[in-house]
């Protein structure tokens, strides 16, 4: 059995509003915060890699939690904004922070990523074969981003979230669910060589390719019954449940589950108006806020789904720590 023992986030300094586009391209602020809910985002300093704000993230874990992370025996990184592909940023976290061996992987599984990872941590923690593994959702998508492009780069930021999983007497993740539809891989990608996707022509610049639409009718559309088999999953009902945390792709999307779900808003915490959408980051950021605030606490059931390029997504119900 398996729990949250550390929980920490990281957002970078500067803040780049919606006026900072009209200058790049032919959009108006009314425009983004109407259409996604964004007011800001952050974006990381010149030389700021994803290992760094990782390392800030974890940072901020320790002096929370008091939890040492010296001893943490697998790290599991989840971004489609790595340092480089190769050594993985895992393993550059490992080297700033000082733990003296880990196992050491990076996973992409874009939005989702951060419960993907809590996934895999859950699994390597009940099979016995770790006793503690440090899961962080980091990204640095200003860097990825196609600023020509108007339909994405408004929507993205960068920052950090954090988890450290361990052993516990009592089960704290209470159901898991994850699947892709591999068909809507050509929507929402990520590409330098391949130049076929889904059988159709890619664009190779390196930079977030994305068919905004498509992707967000998949989420509304899709999302909220993967949420609903969870919940049975757990054998639990909505009203069991006291925060919902979606990826913070764009606030029209978590209106929309609210709608879906007659579940409401207050209960669905978020991070996109303040950090626009950072990915694997933002489900740990939406729920920071509401630590922050003192709103989650522990004893809570607090159920995250993550959901994005691939297109894949990733749920899961743990009983905050
Ligand atoms: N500023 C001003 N106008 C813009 C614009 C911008 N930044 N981007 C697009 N437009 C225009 C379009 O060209 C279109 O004009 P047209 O009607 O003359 O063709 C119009 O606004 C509406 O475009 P549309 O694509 O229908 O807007 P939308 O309501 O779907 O919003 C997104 C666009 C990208 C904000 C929205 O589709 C979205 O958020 N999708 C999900 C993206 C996401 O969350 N991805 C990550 C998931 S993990």
């Amino acid at each position: 059995m398996s729990k949250i023992t550390g929980f920490g986030t990281y957002a970078p300094e500067k803040i780049v509003d919606n006026h900072y586009f009209e200058k790049l391209i032919d959009t108006n602020d009314e425009w983004i915060v109407t259409r996604t809910g964004i007011k800001t985002r952050r974006v990381a300093a010149e030389g700021e890699l994803t290992s760094d704000m990782s390392v800030k993230a974890v940072e901020n874990l320790v002096s929370k939690s008091g939890n040492d992370v010296k001893d943490v025996e697998f790290i599991v990184v989840c971004t489609t904004s790595p340092d480089q592909t190769m050594p993985n940023t895992a393993s550059r976290i490992q080297d700033k922070l000082g733990i003296e061996s880990a196992g050491c992987i990076d996973i992409y599984a874009a939005c989702a990523g951060f419960v993907y990872g809590l996934q895999i941590a859950h699994g390597f923690i009940n099979s016995g074969v770790y006793k503690k593994v440090l899961v962080v959702g980091a990204e640095a998508l200003s860097r990825i981003t196609d600023f020509t492009d108007r339909t994405s780069c408004i929507l993205f930021g960068d920052g950090a979230g954090a988890a450290i999983v361990e052993p516990s007497e009592e089960e704290h993740f209470l159901a898991f669910n994850s699947g892709t539809e591999s068909e809507l891989g050509h929507d929402l990608y990520l590409t330098r060589q391949n130049k076929i996707i889904n059988g159709k022509e890619a664009i190779t610049n390196g930079k977030i390719v994305q068919n905004g639409r498509t992707v967000f009718k998949w989420a509304v559309g899709s999302i909220p019954n993967k949420i609903r088999e969870l919940v049975a999953q757990a054998n639990l009902t909505l009203d069991d449940i006291d925060f919902i945390v979606p990826h913070s792709a764009n606030l029209r999307i978590l209106e929309g589950i609210s709608k879906d779900l007659n579940f409401p808003m207050e209960k669905i915490p978020e991070s996109v108006t303040d950090h626009g959408n950072t990915s694997s980051a933002s489900i740990p950021l939406a729920i920071e806020k509401e630590v922050a605030k003192g709103t989650i606490k522990p004893g809570m059931t607090v159920l995250m789904i993550g959901f994005g390029g691939g297109l894949t997504f990733a749920g899961t119900i743990v009983k905050w720590s």
